[in-house]
């Protein structure tokens, strides 16, 4: 029955590997993902497991439009896009911080409007609009570490993980904002249909992670 396989949105690239390597572990494996070439959906209906590889930005909107049951997105993500889905829990993988960055020497002038380039405008008008700071939005894609050095925006907000981007920089966190790290979601009529299904992956994961944790 088609309502037996489990839609998986998989997170491209190494977090995505890391969150394989735990379903794996939890009894989930597809060895037809294991050789991928350039396929992007595969199946083993055995385990009743479907699993795709989607740009990590975007497996929460695969998730809340259904075309996958579940999927793994980062924390930011999903205060970014705030998509209609249940967390059901946190992987403990991709651990990372949202933070304010800026230039060494740099100082806050209240009465000047902040430019702020980040690839997180939610996030960012959030954070600033709480203590109603006044300020620019430079939606970037990527490289935001570029606009402060040439001058295009005052500070980032950004994700720091090894700090090494900024330590290359010559940035530095101004201001971290909160802690980061990647959830198991999943669409809320699938959670409802599939509850068993979906159920079984959630506790397989969460033992996998506490056996990695001890
Ligand atoms: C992310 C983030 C920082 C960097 C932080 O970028 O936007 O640039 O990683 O990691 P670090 O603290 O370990 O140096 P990503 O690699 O996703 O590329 P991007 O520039 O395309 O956003």
């Amino acid at each position: 029955m088609k309502n037996d396989i489990i839609n998986v949105a998989l997170p491209k690239g190494r977090l995505g590997d890391n969150v394989y390597e735990m379903f794996s572990k939890a009894g989930y494996r597809c060895p037809e993902l294991e050789n991928p070439g350039r396929k992007l959906v595969f199946e083993n209906s055995e385990a009743g497991i479907r699993y795709f590889w989607v740009k990590p930005s975007d497996v929460a909107i695969y998730v809340e439009k259904g075309a996958a049951d579940i999927g793994v997105a980062g924390k930011d993500i999903l205060l970014e896009y705030r998509p209609d889905v249940y967390e059901l829990l946190d992987v403990g993988l991709g651990k990372c911080r949202m933070a304010v960055a800026a230039p060494k020497n740099f100082r806050d002038d209240p009465r000047k409007t902040l430019r702020v380039a980040t690839k997180f405008p939610n996030v960012a008008k959030k954070h600033y609009s709480s203590f109603g700071r006044d300020i620019e939005i430079i939606k970037l894609n990527g490289s935001i570490e570029l606009a402060p050095i040439l001058g295009l925006s005052d500070v980032i907000v950004d994700i720091v993980e090894t700090g090494a981007t900024l330590r290359q920089n010559n940035l530095e966190v101004y201001e971290t904002l909160f802690g980061i790290s990647a959830r198991l979601i999943a669409n809320k009529p699938s959670y409802r249909f599939k509850d068993e299904k979906i159920k079984r992956i959630q506790d397989g994961l969460a033992a996998v992670k506490g056996a990695e944790n001890d």
